[in-house]
């Protein structure tokens, strides 16, 4: 007998999945849609693909009664799409470029790839249901796909980029945002505080995985995320990637101090640079809205990866 639920949904979360947009149309012809990672594709002949939608979801009752419906997976980059359409209350598609399919059901537009659907079957599950579909037709594009693990999102063209600079050559320091009920850590230094980030001595090894070994070794329970931001400051030659992590239970055994996410803007940092960080996750904190980071903040002698 399963209890802990919480527990249950992040050992579901550990899978890596994308993530999808479900739309449909209801019977007055307004879309409605979702944002889903439970996509599977499910058989090639005849075609046919499943999303589990919730019971619970407000447009559930008409995917019930749908007869159609059409999925599209997110691109990288999508993630505030993901957003909107996991929590907004207003109209969805006021806030996102979408086109109708050849049967009128919405398709977001600059998806990786999209698929149109009429609805084989759906069975209820538990508090969810499998939503099975026929698919008639699929439009596919070169974008690479959003991905999202353990709540967040990550994009591995940024992951993998972080790999290739790391056995570049230059020197690496890797760094965590660390975020536990509204606050981040942080570290006390001569210059003003800083995000905790070690220099990776052995740059044979993955930059995620050093960091992970380094932080097991402190005895420090991080759940690591993904990526969120990568520099190269030209002038030492060093790069600096910052990955987004969490924990529910996180005593930070003298490794630094947790700050309310709301006074950050209050506080001095020794690194200018990642004060503009951090001014971006406290913006992005506050309306849950995350993006990973391909480089906006640019000054001075840093500049990002993006398309490097
Ligand atoms: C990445 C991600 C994946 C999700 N996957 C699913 C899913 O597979 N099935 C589902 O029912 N809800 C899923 N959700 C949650 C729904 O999108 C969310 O509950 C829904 O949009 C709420 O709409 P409502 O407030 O109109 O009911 C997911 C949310 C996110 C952010």
């Amino acid at each position: 007998m399963i209890n802990d639920v919480k527990a249950l949904r992040q050992a579901f979360g550990a899978y890596i999945t994308g993530v999808t947009v479900v739309t449909a149309l209801d019977e007055n012809g307004v879309p409605v849609g979702f944002t889903a990672n439970s996509f599977t594709s499910v058989s090639l002949d005849p075609p046919l693909l499943l999303v589990c939608p919730a019971l619970k979801l407000s447009c559930y009752p008409v995917f019930a009664k749908a007869k159609r419906f059409a999925i599209s997976i997110l691109a990288e980059g999508q993630e505030h799409v993901s957003n909107i359409f996991a929590s907004s209350k207003g109209d969805r598609f006021a806030q996102v470029d979408w086109h109708p399919d050849r049967q009128g059901v919405p398709i977001i537009s600059n998806n990786a790839v999209s698929f149109s659907c009429a609805v084989e079957n759906i069975v209820e599950a538990g508090d969810h249901a499998v939503l099975i579909g026929k698919i008639d037709a699929f439009t596919g594009s070169k974008s690479r796909g959003l991905g999202y693990m353990s709540g967040n999102y990550f994009s591995l063209a940024l992951e993998q980029k972080v790999e290739t600079q790391n056995k570049s050559g230059s020197d690496t320091y890797a760094g965590v945002i660390t975020s536990f009920t509204d606050q981040v850590l942080l570290q006390e230094t001569p210059d003003g505080l800083a995000l905790p980030k070690v220099k990776l001595e052995q740059r044979t090894d993955s930059v995620r995985r050093s960091l992970i070994d380094h932080l097991k070794s402190a005895n420090l329970q991080f759940d690591l995320g993904a990526v969120y931001s990568v520099f190269e400051n030209k002038q030492d030659q060093t790069m600096y990637t910052y990955f987004l992590a969490s924990n529910n239970d996180f005593d930070p055994a003298g490794l630094g101090k947790f700050v309310p996410i709301h006074t950050l803007h209050l506080l001095k940092f020794a690194s200018s640079t990642e004060a503009q960080i951090l001014s971006r996750f406290a913006k992005e904190h506050s309306s849950r809205h995350f993006n990973l980071y391909f480089g906006d903040e640019i000054t001075g002698n840093l500049h990002d990866l993006k398309g490097k």
